[in-house]
């Protein structure tokens, strides 16, 4: 680490959104941002699901967090809240320096279990982050690859790899 840094919300104004486009990972969810900030939908700086880690005044690493609330559970025995944390990303040339690790950390603190789905390479650096694949679900996961992470005490939920899918 160079030199202490922390993790902080992010809000969204004109000047967030124009840090975003330099991440890899900006679509749909920002450009919605964007257009509600401009049609006055939202207030300028209002609260978002995004934290990040400031270097100097640059936004050099995101990633976005929100609550899953328990009726919504299909990973976790018994079904409870959980966190879904996606979009993380550290911008080149500050990879390798601990951010990364910094922003799992963050999420790890609140004691839920998280759930994330990685991009293609990132897998190394979850299972060093203790994240592990969630046992397959057909129904539930077809398409992608959750990976999960498990406060203490907190147990999985048991699949079965076809899922209540039906045959045709
Ligand atoms: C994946 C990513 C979020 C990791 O963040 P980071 O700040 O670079 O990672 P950190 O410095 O916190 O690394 C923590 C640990 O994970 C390891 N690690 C980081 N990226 C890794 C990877 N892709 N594969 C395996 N291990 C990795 C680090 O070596 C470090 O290990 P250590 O604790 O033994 O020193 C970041 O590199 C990124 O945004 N990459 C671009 C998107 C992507 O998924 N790229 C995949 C690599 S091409």
């Amino acid at each position: 680490m160079l030199e202490p840094v922390s993790v902080e919300r992010l809000v969204i104004n004109f000047k967030t959104l124009e840090e975003f486009k330099q991440f890899k990972n900006y679509g749909n969810q920002e450009l919605s941002m964007l257009e509600d900030l401009q049609g006055n939908i939202i207030e300028n700086d209002s609260v978002s699901p995004f934290f990040g880690i400031y270097y100097g005044s640059a936004l050099v690493a995101r990633m976005s967090l929100y609550r899953v609330d328990a009726k919504y559970d299909q990973y976790f025995d018994p079904p409870q809240d959980y966190l879904e944390l996606w979009k993380l990303e550290v911008l080149p040339g500050y990879r390798d320096k601990g951010f990364g690790k910094k922003l799992v950390d963050f999420a790890k603190q609140y004691e839920l279990p998280i759930k994330t789905s990685p991009l293609i390479n990132s897998q190394g650096f979850w299972e060093k982050m203790g994240f592990h694949k969630a046992k397959y679900d057909m129904e539930r996961d077809l398409g992608s690859n959750p990976l999960i992470w498990t406060p203490e005490g907190v147990t999985e939920k048991e699949t079965s790899a076809f899922g209540n899918t039906q045959t045709l």
